[in-house]
């Protein structure tokens, strides 16, 4: 059965049909074996044709990943607010951006199975990874570099990075601001969790999910969550690469628990997708998050105001589905959420090349106190 057909990229999914497609889930796929057959099971890596996985690619993104020296303050890595011996995010509300600002405005994803999503950004408003890189490091606010040729310009300073460059791409001048997110997306594809408690039930171990758990996934289904959070990074219902798939948040803000929830977690304000398409249909549309390691991820939402899985669960309820969940009801979702807690790769610290004799970052206290100043 393919989900494909009832929903297209790129539009908001009516509500009114949700219960329409669930009916036709269950009559296309009468027992939870085959509604659970392989577009569930934890899928591969996609790897674009115009930029290889190589080991030399992966290391080199890897240092770049880590090294504070892309940001104008020279202290913010990519790993500051993507934590990769952790769960990929720093588990704030809102992370501190360069210089130590406050406004960075939405809560942090995390990197891992980022490689998976169809488009990045709570917006959607880049379509590859290697798009999605060059936008932290020149964003203001949270890496600060004033363009890309600056990155470039304090790279090639750095004597361990002409030779790695060259290796790995080669050519007359290849440290370029496209290779430097070429780069960063390879060691991103390798960032993957597979294997969780769920995906070793599907796989066939009935032992790997409690009975909670169990139950928790046959609610989730019943209750409509998965019209929303499909396919096997419950997420997406198969848009292909670089079309994203989004929802209305809060979608049932007339629903009187939801509009409680709104009141008390600040869950409006940001206008989504509408930012980037300018069109009024797009007001409070949002990519739909993955659930793989959502356990981990505290907190909930791109507001970042809920700070744990069943609260975040009971307002998904109310302001998506109209529903108010019993205690049991929560416990058990969140139960199944847990088993989607994959396993994460073992990362070693890279060593970053280094200046001999000298630093790049002279002027970082002027420029902080410019920055103070503004
Ligand atoms: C100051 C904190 C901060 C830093 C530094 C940072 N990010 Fe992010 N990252 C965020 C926030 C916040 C978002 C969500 C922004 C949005 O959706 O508008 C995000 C989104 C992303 C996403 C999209 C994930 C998704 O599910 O949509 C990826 C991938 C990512 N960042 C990778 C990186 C990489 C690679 C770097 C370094 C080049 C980096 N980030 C540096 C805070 C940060
Ligand atoms: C109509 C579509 C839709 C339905 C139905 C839906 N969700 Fe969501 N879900 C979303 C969207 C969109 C977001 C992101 C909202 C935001 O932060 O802007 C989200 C976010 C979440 C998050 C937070 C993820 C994170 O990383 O912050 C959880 C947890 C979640 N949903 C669980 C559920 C559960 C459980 C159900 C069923 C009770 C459900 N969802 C039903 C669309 C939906």
């Amino acid at each position: 059965m393919s989900e494909k057909n009832y929903f297209s990229g790129d539009r908001q999914m009516n509500r009114s049909r949700i219960p329409a497609i669930l009916a036709l889930i269950f009559a296309t796929c009468a027992t939870s074996v085959a509604w659970a057959a392989s577009p569930y099971a934890f899928p591969r890596v996609a790897v674009p044709a115009d930029n290889p996985m190589t080991p030399a690619k992966i290391a080199l993104g890897k240092q770049i990943y880590f090294d504070p020296r892309i940001s104008l303050s020279g202290t913010v890595s990519c790993d500051t607010c993507h934590n990769v011996a952790g769960n990929g995010t720093d588990n704030l509300p809102l992370s501190f951006g360069v210089f130590g600002r406050v406004d960075v405005p939405r809560n942090t994803p995390t990197v891992f199975n980022a490689a998976f999503n169809t488009v990045q950004f709570w917006d959607g408003r880049a379509k590859s990874l290697e798009e999605q890189a060059k936008g932290p490091i020149q964003n203001p606010v949270e890496m600060g570099m004033p363009n890309g040729d600056a990155v470039v310009e304090r790279l090639k300073q750095i004597p361990g990075y002409q030779k790695e460059f060259a290796q790995v791409f080669g050519g007359k001048d290849p440290i370029t601001f496209d290779n430097v997110a070429a780069a960063i997306a390879t060691f991103e594809r390798t960032l993957v969790t597979p294997d969780s408690p769920y995906d070793q039930y599907m796989k066939g171990d009935k032992k790997a999910l409690n009975a909670s758990a169990r139950a928790g996934m046959k609610l989730a289904r019943s209750l409509g969550c998965e019209a929303c959070h499909a396919g096997p990074m419950f997420d997406n219902p198969g848009t292909a690469m670089g079309t994203g798939a989004y929802q209305k948040f809060p979608a049932q803000p007339g629903y009187a628990a939801c509009a409680k929830y709104v009141q008390q977690y600040h869950l409006t304000g940001d206008d989504g997708r509408f930012n980037v398409t300018h069109n009024p249909a797009d007001k409070q549309l949002f990519k739909v998050p993955t659930w793989r390691n959502v356990a981990l991820t505290a907190p909930y939402f791109n507001y970042g105001t809920v700070g744990n899985l069943p609260d975040a669960v009971r307002i998904m309820a109310a302001c998506q589905l109209s529903t108010t969940l019993t205690d049991k009801d929560v416990n058990e979702i969140v139960a199944f959420l847990n088993s989607l807690t994959g396993k994460f790769p073992k990362e070693t610290l890279p060593r970053l090349p280094e200046t001999p004799n000298t630093t790049l970052l002279m002027g970082v206290p002027d420029l902080a106190q410019a920055a103070q100043k503004k």
